[in-house]
């Protein structure tokens, strides 16, 4: 009798594992089928919506520059400092619009990919040289390591430099004065080639992570438009790779990206 109950009783914990684990599983799908739809119809909306958005934006600015103008040299207009200064904060919305439309409108325009042979170890080096002075700046360490004998990769180069971009832009927003950034790259096998980049800032909350991937997720506020690492996921997805991420709060953020060295349609 007691086997039996122990019998009967181990067979029902061995069948909650697995419908614990088929429910996991189908929560990740969910999430990819969710993340997959929203990437097209950003694509879809992305380079009309811009570009609706961009004539008004353009008058707004203007008349806003306008009103500055008038009301800076005109020697006795009321309340001069209160409309400078609104007129200040309107300029400053219509930088960060901007700021999101120009986002959209390179990703509907990265539609076509080129392939060409890039040598991985110069690609990153192009990308650290546009932060050059400012990790000179804020004392921020980048070391590059890279194996010997490193094969060149086929693939697209305008995109992979915005990948890098983003991510090492990313990790100088991560990172206080005296920071460091650590960029290995390898081949973890003959087929692929592996470039880890880990910062040691602030790393991310347990609840952001599943989210950070997701387009207008960002942590930063006014200064964040919260594409960069959806468009970076998108390209580095569209080139046959694989984009994954491990962090801790307070200790900082490991980005992985593994690209074929060859693109197979
Ligand atoms: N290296 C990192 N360290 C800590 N947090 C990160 C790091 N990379 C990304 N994140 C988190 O992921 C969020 C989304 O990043 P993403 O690049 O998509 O947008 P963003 O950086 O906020 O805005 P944008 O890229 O337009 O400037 C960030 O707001 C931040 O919270
Ligand atoms: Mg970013």
């Amino acid at each position: 009798m007691i086997g039996i109950l122990i019998t009967v009783s181990l067979r029902s914990k061995y069948i909650v594992n697995r419908l614990q684990e088929s429910d996991a599983r189908r929560a990740k799908v969910l999430h990819n089928i969710e993340y997959t739809n929203k990437m097209a119809t950003l694509g879809r909306l992305s380079a009309s919506v811009a570009h609706e958005i961009n004539n008004p934006l353009a008058i707004i600015n203007e008349k806003a520059g306008l009103i500055n103008d008038i009301a800076s040299y005109e020697p006795e207009f009321p309340k001069k400092d209160k409309i400078i200064a609104l007129v200040d904060s309107i300029t400053s919305s219509v930088e960060r619009c901007s700021r999101v439309t120009h986002r959209l409108l390179g990703f509907g325009r990265r539609m076509e990919f080129r392939k060409e042979q890039i040598d991985m170890e110069s690609l990153i080096n192009d990308v650290l040289d546009f932060q050059k002075s400012e990790a000179a700046h804020r004392n921020i360490r980048v070391n590059v390591n890279t194996e010997a004998n490193l094969q060149t990769i086929q693939s697209d180069k305008g995109q992979l430099q915005q990948v890098f971009l983003n991510l090492i832009n990313n990790a100088y927003n991560a990172l206080d004065k005296d920071g460091k950034i650590d960029i290995n790259i390898r081949h973890p096998n003959t087929n692929e080639i592996e470039v880890t980049i880990t910062d040691n800032g602030v790393g991310i909350a347990k609840k952001d992570l599943i989210h950070i991937f997701e387009p207008f997720f960002s942590t930063k506020g006014e200064s964040g438009t919260g594409l960069g690492l959806s468009i970076t996921k998108d390209i580095v997805e569209k080139l046959g790779g694989v984009i994954s991420v491990t962090s801790e709060e307070g200790r900082g953020t490991c980005f992985i990206v593994n690209l074929p060295i060859e693109r197979v349609e």
